[in-house]
């Protein structure tokens, strides 16, 4: 399945409640929360997201690009939140981490950023109900997709095949409806898409037309996701996995 999660980075802060209610036939709202340490900007914090979650049906997943999750993560746990996620060079412990948002109610989700290997999550993947795959460096929207991140979405997913558990495979960064059947057909399903929702007038008509598209990627078959999995099975990458 398809499913679309506009980021509001790119929605007017000053009118969010109006963003967001442009967003309402998306299927969840990205919340970038950032540090300006752990990357070169700074958005907002906790009570932003409690507010949001108090105007919003939509579930919410929140994108936290901050340093010391360890100790923050926890508190975004809160009612509506569907998923938080931290980021695999920020952390300390992931797997703890991903078990106490868990134990709180939460998904758990790891992200990585363009120069970080998958391989430490590819041999916990078990833990995390989600995986965070950065197609541009963090920080900022409407930069250009980095379609050499795929062979992580592909090893990524025929990780999870192997080991038949249910992953959330989310890509953030540059997606259009150019960009996305790319990471479709690479494995993934979550799309985070700010610039290309908001920068237009309507905004849920892009929400249906990045739907479509992706829904292309897999009815025409133009890709054989499951031949690219074998493929990614067969190179050795599995191998080098515990099992
Ligand atoms: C960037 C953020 C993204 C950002 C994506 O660090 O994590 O969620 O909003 O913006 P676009 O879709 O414009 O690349
Ligand atoms: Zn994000």
């Amino acid at each position: 399945m398809v499913r679309i999660h506009p980021s509001i980075l790119s929605a007017d802060f000053v009118n969010l409640e109006r963003d967001l209610e442009k967003i309402a036939s998306a299927d969840g709202v990205h919340v970038d929360v950032m540090d300006a340490h752990f990357v070169p900007n700074l958005t907002f914090g906790l009570p932003m997201v409690q507010r949001i979650a108090e105007v919003t049906s939509l579930p919410i997943d929140v994108h936290l690009m901050i340093d010391d999750p360890d100790t923050w993560a926890p508190q975004y746990a809160i009612d509506r939140v569907d998923s938080v996620t931290f980021h695999a060079e920020a952390t300390r412990d992931a797997v703890s981490l991903a078990r106490e948002l868990r134990a709180r109610g939460t998904r758990a989700s790891i992200a990585v950023k363009p120069g970080t290997l998958v391989d430490d999550v590819l041999e916990h993947l078990a833990e995390f109900d989600m995986v965070l795959v950065m197609t541009v460096e963090p920080g900022f929207g409407g930069q250009s997709f980095m379609g050499e991140m795929m062979p992580k979405v592909e090893a990524l997913r025929g990780r999870a095949e192997e080991l038949g558990i249910e992953l959330a495979l989310q890509v953030d960064g540059g997606i259009t409806a150019d960009t996305l059947p790319i990471a479709a057909a690479s494995g993934a399903d979550v799309f985070v898409a700010g610039s290309a929702v908001y920068g237009h007038s309507s905004p849920a008509e892009r929400i249906t037309a990045l739907r479509d598209a992706g829904k292309g990627a897999f009815d025409t078959g133009r890709i054989d996701l499951r031949a690219i999995h074998r493929g990614i099975a067969g190179t050795g990458t599995a191998g080098s996995l515990e099992t």
